[in-house]
């Protein structure tokens, strides 16, 4: 086996840092891909809790190698700050541990200033970002004015940049957003504090993998945010700024899409969402606020309370065709346990019409209403259970029902924080 792609399946959050991490285990390289710090991927060993925002959730394994891909945007000081802090727990030994890609972008104080400002002006019809830059920075990428990492660690090449681009970005930020200039020196102080400790890191990730690929070693691509949050397959424009869907572990990395073979999709066995946009299956009462409280859903980034629902195979059915999952890991069970009855949306109705694919048209969406199939629920504590045949009836039935219903094996249950808190339903690792 080659490579192996993670990625959420809805709104992010669905637990993907827990299952790279575990699924480290069997692999040599964990590789992000895109998105940024405005992910929060949260590993449970032991007592110990790591939240991770862009270094990858194979950390903790000293033996593997992580890569932050060329499809990253990098916030300096807060990768630094990252490093530090596994450092200061006895992680990261050594350098040559981690490897960033000198075509990654680099988030700049701008980027913050206009991503927060720009919500601040959309006031109700915001999008709830995470405030850290990550829609302007890609945008810069994409107007071909963006800042790479090989340029930021070179302190010539980066103030010529700059030069090029503050001027306009300061005058946008002044006249359309009437926000503060950025000063150029405070940008260069920036890059003194942070270049020389990043440069170490910073090399050509995709000619390494590529050796890695050849010698046989298995990479583990580690997607961000989900499925419903990619820019083109999402919930546009409540979206983030970057392709969360599998195809873009490629693109992201630089390696041929051949490398791939095993695609696998974290779902939790709810929804949750953070910030604006449409969610169909969102609970707005007793048993939201259940599902928040026992699943502690609130943000690893921001800490915002999450947003509840039900489980819907709609959204579940688009992030596998748009992924081409191979199979499905579920998280948060556990949560499930003590509701009476579990509710599973199979479609949308609209104006009386049945839907079964989520609509492109925001409207439509907003109006769509859940068509769901209800199953008996379990009072027992399932958080100890090791192995899928000790599940209670009820719980195994709701596993297999949605097997069923979608089509796609599910690999795994995650019944817990903790990395032990699982067990495989099937061998993804030979
Ligand atoms: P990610 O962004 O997809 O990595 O997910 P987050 O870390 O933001 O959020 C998932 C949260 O659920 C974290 O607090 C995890 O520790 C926790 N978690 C993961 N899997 C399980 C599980 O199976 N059961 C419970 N109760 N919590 C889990
Ligand atoms: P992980 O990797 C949940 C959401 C924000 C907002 C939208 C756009 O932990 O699953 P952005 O700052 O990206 O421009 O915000 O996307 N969002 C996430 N929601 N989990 C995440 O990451 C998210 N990253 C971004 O809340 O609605
Ligand atoms: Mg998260």
């Amino acid at each position: 086996m080659g490579g192996i792609v993670v990625v959420g399946t809805q709104w992010g959050d669905e637990g993907k840092g827990k299952i790279v991490d575990l699924f480290t285990e069997s692999v040599d390289v964990v590789a992000r891909f895109q998105g940024g710090n405005n992910a929060g991927h949260t590993l449970v060993v032991g007592e110990e809790q790591t939240v991770l925002h862009l270094i990858p959730s194979g950390i903790l394994h000293r033996r593997v190698k992580c890569v932050i891909g060329n499809g990253v945007v990098i916030d300096p000081e807060i990768c630094l700050e990252e490093i530090d802090g596994l450092k200061k727990r006895g992680y990261l030994k050594n350098n040559k541990q981690l490897l960033i890609s000198d075509r990654a972008h680099v988030i700049l104080p701008y980027h913050k200033l206009i991503d927060k400002l720009r919500e601040a002006k959309r006031g109700e019809k915001k999008i709830g970002t995470t405030g850290r830059g990550i829609g302007p920075a890609y945008e810069d990428k994409m107007c071909r004015v963006g800042i790479r990492m090989g340029d930021f660690i070179n302190a010539s090449r980066f103030k010529k940049c700059l030069e090029a681009i503050l001027p306009d970005k300061n005058e946008y930020i002044r006249k359309v957003l009437k926000g503060s200039s950025i000063k150029m020196e405070s940008l260069l102080a920036l890059q003194r504090r942070s270049a020389k400790k990043l440069a170490p890191y910073v090399t050509d990730t995709s000619v390494q993998l590529d050796q890695w690929l050849r010698r046989g070693k298995q990479v583990l691509f580690e997607g961000a945010q989900g499925t419903s949050l990619d820019v083109d397959h999402g919930t546009y424009p409540y979206v983030t700024s970057s392709n969360t869907v599998s195809a873009n572990a490629a693109t992201g990395t630089g390696v041929g899409p051949n490398t791939i073979d095993q695609i696998i999709g974290i779902s939790k066995a709810y929804t949750t969402r953070v910030g604006s946009g449409p969610f169909p299956t969102e609970l707005i009462d007793k048993i939201g606020q259940t599902l928040q409280t026992n699943g502690g859903e609130f943000g690893a980034t921001t800490g915002r309370p999450r947003r509840c629902g039900w489980l819907d195979l709609v959204v579940l059915r688009h992030a596998i065709r748009t992924n081409g999952l191979t199979g499905i890991a579920l998280t948060k069970l556990d949560v499930l346990s003590g509701l009476p009855k579990l509710k599973v949306c199979t479609a949308y109705r609209y104006r009386g019409q049945l839907v079964k694919e989520l609509p492109a048209d925001l409207t439509r969406l907003e109006q769509c209403r859940p068509v769901y199939t209800e199953y008996e629920g379990w009072t027992e504590d399932i958080s100890h259970i090791r192995d899928f045949d000790d599940l209670p009836k009820t719980a195994k039935k709701y596993v297999q029902q949605l097997e069923k219903q979608l089509e796609v094996p599910v690999v795994l249950v995650s019944v817990g924080p903790q990395r032990a808190a699982t067990f495989f339903c099937q061998q993804i690792f030979s």
